[in-house]
């Protein structure tokens, strides 16, 4: 069986067709409010269920309880806030608007969702970063983010009437689906913004010795301006598995949400999403949705372990390549001193790329480091 839903019960918040022509019909006579990338991206996933039990932006006792209790107001364990607070130029709308008032969303010009408010409330940036993402230095990809976002937040529920995700994304009712047809009973989830090394391939290899299924699901939809493009972590990846994985037992699909750094609070809220997905197991490594040195290494498993949120975390142990083993290990499996062991890292490989450096083989495979070459000119323009 797969897991089953976070609260129990798949949210659907996609407006039918008819309801949805209805609605786009009379669209010129709602408040109009533009929505950016981010907050577009956690609108589409609330509707599809990937986020439930979320139906809508937390009002400010949820958005309280999630920064300082680490917990919706049902209780179960939530840590990432899923708030819009839109562009400061829309504020002559927001001043008009009530709770009860329906809004229209528009990314891009384009109707994608309604809001159906509930609260609007002022928050401290400072705060948010700070509970959030444990620092407000400026210097970290999301605090920065915080800052450049308006200063009230829009709640309620909402109703979805355009996708924004890729065509061959898979939504949790559809990843479902797909595991039962598959009969996977045990599906363990690679969460991952990079494109594979050899650490990755292990840990990856570990774990499917355990379970039925391996779900690769990359975050795609957007990622700090030095990671590499989305498209290079897809690419790559169908790679990896047409020409080493089998195929009946290793699933790709896009994940098109805005990466949070926030390290062990980012690792609790994507491994919650992930049984929404009908996973039963997550794997976590080193490091997990970190940057910079702002998190210890370790402190996204400890968190996962501590705040049980009913999908198995499989932890790992930094992995890397032993010349004397010959073979990627980690402390757990080798004997040997460092001084024989050559680091993996998502970070230094982007650095070799990007000075179109082939990594050695040892860390990455050559026919992905090749495959990866062609976007080093966007790799440098962004580091
Ligand atoms: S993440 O931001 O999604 O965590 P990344 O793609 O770097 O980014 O990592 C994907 C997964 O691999 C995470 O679970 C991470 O902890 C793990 N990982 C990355 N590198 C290593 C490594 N050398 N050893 C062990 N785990 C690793």
């Amino acid at each position: 069986m797969v897991n089953k839903p976070y609260g129990r019960k798949l949210i659907n918040r996609v407006l039918p067709e008819k309801a949805k022509n209805k609605i786009l019909k009379d669209i010129a006579e709602l408040p109009k409010i533009s929505i950016d990338r981010t907050a577009a991206l956690d609108a589409e996933k609330i509707a599809v269920g990937a986020f439930s039990p979320l139906e809508g932006f937390l009002g400010s006792e949820e958005y309280n309880s999630v920064l300082f209790k680490e917990t919706l107001l049902n209780g179960l364990p939530w840590t990432i806030p899923i708030i819009f607070a839109p562009n400061p130029q829309e504020k002559s709308t927001i001043d008009k608007l009530k709770s009860g008032s329906e809004i229209a969303l528009f990314y891009q010009e384009k109707p994608i969702g309604m809001l159906h408010l509930e609260e609007k409330y002022r928050f401290s940036k400072k705060e948010l970063a700070k509970q959030v993402f444990g620092t407000t230095d400026i210097a970290h990809p999301d605090v920065k983010k915080i800052e450049n976002m308006g200063d009230v937040i829009l709640s309620g529920k909402i109703d979805l009437l355009e996708r924004l995700s890729p065509k061959d994304e898979f939504t949790p009712k559809e990843t479902r689906a797909e595991f039962e047809k598959r009969q996977w009973e045990t599906i363990v989830v690679f969460q991952t913004r990079n494109p594979p090394h050899v650490a990755h391939e292990y840990i990856q290899r570990c774990a499917l010795e355990l379970v039925d299924g391996l779900f690769i699901h990359p975050v795609v939809g957007e990622l700090k301006p030095d990671d590499f493009p989305p498209e290079a972590v897809v690419e790559s990846y169908r790679y990896l598995i047409d020409n080493y994985y089998p195929a009946s037992r290793v699933f790709l699909s896009p994940f098109s949400i805005a990466m949070r750094y926030a390290g062990p609070k980012a690792a609790v809220f994507l491994a919650i999403v992930r049984k929404n997905y009908g996973c039963t197991h997550f794997i976590v490594g080193r490091d997990m949705a970190g940057v910079g040195s702002y998190y210890d290494p370790y402190e996204a498993q400890a968190l996962l372990r501590k705040l049980d949120i009913g999908i198995e975390p499989m932890a790992f142990r930094e992995s890397y390549y032993c010349s004397r083993c010959q073979s990627v290990a980690s402390e757990k499996t080798c004997a040997h001193k460092p001084e024989n062991h050559v680091k993996i890292s998502g970070t230094q490989l982007r650095k070799l790329i990007a000075a179109k450096t082939r990594p050695p083989a040892e860390i990455m495979r050559p026919e992905i480091a090749d495959l990866l070459s062609k976007y080093s000119a966007n790799l440098q323009k962004a580091t």
